[in-house]
């Protein structure tokens, strides 16, 4: 295939990812057909037929990427059904509307899947349980997408931080405005990731897919180098902002224990995954979470 001739189908261009997966892809030539919620609203889809209707007028995709979910973790606690039919049924009816096609489908997924009771690195082979709505949501959705089409990846991602949307970054830029001294988890540790490194291993993926050379289609985790507690990455955060003068003063930041910030779903303790599959057989490595970290300041402005 020529570049000219991949038309990527991008569903949730909006979000963190998706924004910067449309970035780098009209960059390097695909098209990218972007569906918005206004076109396929993924909370009211009741068949692989009316995705089929709602897509007819665009034309046939050589590859469609999802990143388009219901991510309120703690609000899905009090609203399942909106995030299963979001985050698992239509991504079911994705999954048969591109098996029809025989078109792959790379599908983003969450270390929520996991409970994080281990103490080593989660590997795509390691049992899965996850704790709350969201990621039980997602782990269905995993499995709607496998039981339906073989040509699929599924790419497991963490603690994603991006210059579209809203995360944990941001949010502990805008408390530092006007606090001084805020308090942060230090008992939870997992892998920040730069929305821009997922959208690269996507990359390598759709390249390879096009090369026409052998895939081994399957699930990966792609998330950033480097294991941290929330309260380690806030330091890490408001060290670097202060450094490139996007703020005048760094507020104390005090470690607390979960226990003291009880939130509606649980997070897992230990979300730390395992990128090796993905580094195996795509020959990428996941940049650590430091360098997205300097990645997504090289892409702000100070007035966030
Ligand atoms: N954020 C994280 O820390 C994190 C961690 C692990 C895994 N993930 C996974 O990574 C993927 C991308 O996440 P993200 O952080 O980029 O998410 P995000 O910024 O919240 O963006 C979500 C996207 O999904 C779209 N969307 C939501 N509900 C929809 C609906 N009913 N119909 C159609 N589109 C809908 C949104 O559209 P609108 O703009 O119209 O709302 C938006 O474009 C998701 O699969 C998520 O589960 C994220």
């Amino acid at each position: 295939m020529n570049k000219k001739s991949i038309r990527i189908l991008l569903l949730g261009a909006s979000g963190q990812v998706g924004s910067e997966c449309k970035k780098l892809f009209q960059q390097v030539g695909y098209t990218v057909l972007c569906i918005t919620r206004k076109e396929l609203d993924l909370s009211s889809i009741s068949s692989v037929d009316e995705i089929v209707e709602r897509l007819l007028c665009f034309q046939t995709p050589s590859l469609v990427v999802n990143a388009a979910a219901y991510t309120a973790v703690d609000k899905a606690e009090s609203e399942p059904s909106l995030a299963d039919k979001v985050n698992h049924t239509s991504v079911g009816f994705l999954a048969q509307y591109c098996a029809k096609g025989a078109i792959p489908l790379i599908h983003i997924s969450t270390d929520y899947v996991f409970d994080g009771t281990a103490t080593t690195a989660y590997t795509e082979s390691d049992d899965v349980s996850p704790l709350g709505v969201y990621g039980e949501t997602k782990w269905l959705g995993e499995q709607a997408v496998k039981s339906v089409l073989a040509q699929h990846i599924i790419l497991r991602t963490s603690w994603v931080f991006g210059i579209s949307g809203n995360n944990f970054v941001k949010t502990m830029l805008r408390l530092s405005a006007d606090r001084e001294q805020l308090t942060i988890v230090s008992d939870q540790y997992g892998c920040p990731t730069y929305a821009g490194d997922i959208a690269r291993a996507i990359l390598c993926i759709v390249k390879r897919y096009a090369s026409g050379q052998s895939l081994n289609w399957g699930v990966y985790h792609c998330v950033g180098e480097g294991k941290v507690s929330w309260y380690e990455f806030s330091q890490a955060i408001l060290n670097e902002a202060y450094a490139r003068g996007f703020m005048p003063n760094k507020p104390q930041i005090i470690p607390i224990p979960s226990s003291a910030y009880p939130t509606p779903a649980a997070r897992p303790a230990y979300s730390v995954l395992s990128t090796d599959k993905l580094a195996r057989e795509f020959n990428y490595s996941v940049p650590s979470w430091r360098q997205g970290l300097s990645a997504f300041f090289d892409g702000c402005s100070p007035a966030l």
